[in-house]
């Protein structure tokens, strides 16, 4: 599928790996629906971003607010492109030092956003894309989900990020074998460790510290590096049905 021409939702568009998005899909000439619960910044993105890019606040837990979303998209153009970027991170043991299990509600609010958040919009996405003409061989669109490394080597303190991302990665083959009769297509991208404003607070001797386990190149992935991947799925019409790691053949020691 050609990226120029396109229409593409971008969750999470306002900040670190969907802003990266974004500007890769405007910059190659697409239109871009930025979807994010922080107006502000999203809403500066799609000015910056000019004529190609609009904004929507939109909470990715809530369906009413994921289908308007997807109507402002669609007000672009044909949509035939979704990605996820939303998401959120916490930090807490299963037990804590003194023995307190994890909180149950912030295990399932990370789950909420996460986990459910991202399968509101892969579902609601497909129902829009699968109303677009089909283009060569049967193809009319691409969902591509955001996991992390912690899918699959979480660290102590990721009880709830790891399993949120986890599920993202589990769905992603049941959702492209769901979907291949309407020809959408759904690839996972696994992050390691990206600088972006998800790490930012962190001082430098910390993000030095981050980057020491990456193999080659040794440095932290830059939201370009994402969105450059997210790029070349959407230009792959037979990647389908996977998760891909990219993390500089990072694997995530237990802490
Ligand atoms: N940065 C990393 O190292 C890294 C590594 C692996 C995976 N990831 C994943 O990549 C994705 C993007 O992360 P990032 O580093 O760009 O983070 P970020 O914090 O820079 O951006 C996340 C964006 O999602 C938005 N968001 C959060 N909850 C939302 C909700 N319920 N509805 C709508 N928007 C919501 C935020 O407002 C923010 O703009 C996340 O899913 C994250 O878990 C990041």
């Amino acid at each position: 599928m050609k990226l120029a021409g396109s229409v593409a939702l971008v969750t999470g568009g306002a900040s670190g790996l969907g802003a990266a998005t974004a500007r890769r899909f405007v910059a190659g000439g697409a239109r871009v629906l930025i979807a994010d619960r922080d107006e502000e910044r999203g809403a500066a993105l799609a000015a910056e971003l000019g004529a190609d890019a609009a904004f929507a606040r939109m909470d990715v837990t809530d369906p009413a607010q994921v289908e308007a979303a997807l109507a402002a998209a669609s007000a672009l153009g044909t949509l035939r492109i979704a990605v996820s970027c939303a998401g959120v991170g916490w930090a807490a043991r299963t037990l804590d030092r003194a023995g307190k299990p994890h909180d149950l509600q912030l295990f399932a609010t990370v789950i909420g956003v996460n986990l459910v958040g991202t399968f509101n919009v892969l579902r609601l996405a497909a129902a829009a894309i699968a109303k677009a003409e089909p283009l060569a061989h049967g193809e009319r669109g691409v969902i591509i989900n955001t996991a992390s490394v912690a899918a699959f080597d979480g660290q102590i303190g990721q009880i709830a990020y790891a399993a949120s991302k986890a599920g993202v990665a589990g769905m992603t083959l049941p959702a492209a074998r769901d979907l291949a009769p309407v020809g959408i297509r759904v690839v996972t991208i696994a992050p390691g460790i990206f600088d972006t404003p998800m790490l930012g607070a962190l001082p430098e001797d910390k993000r030095a510290a981050l980057s020491a386990d990456v193999v080659f190149p040794k440095r932290l992935g830059s939201p370009d590096d994402y969105g450059a991947l997210v790029a070349a799925v959407v230009d792959n019409g037979y990647l389908n049905g996977e998760t891909i790691r990219l993390d500089g053949a990072l694997r995530m020691p237990p802490k």
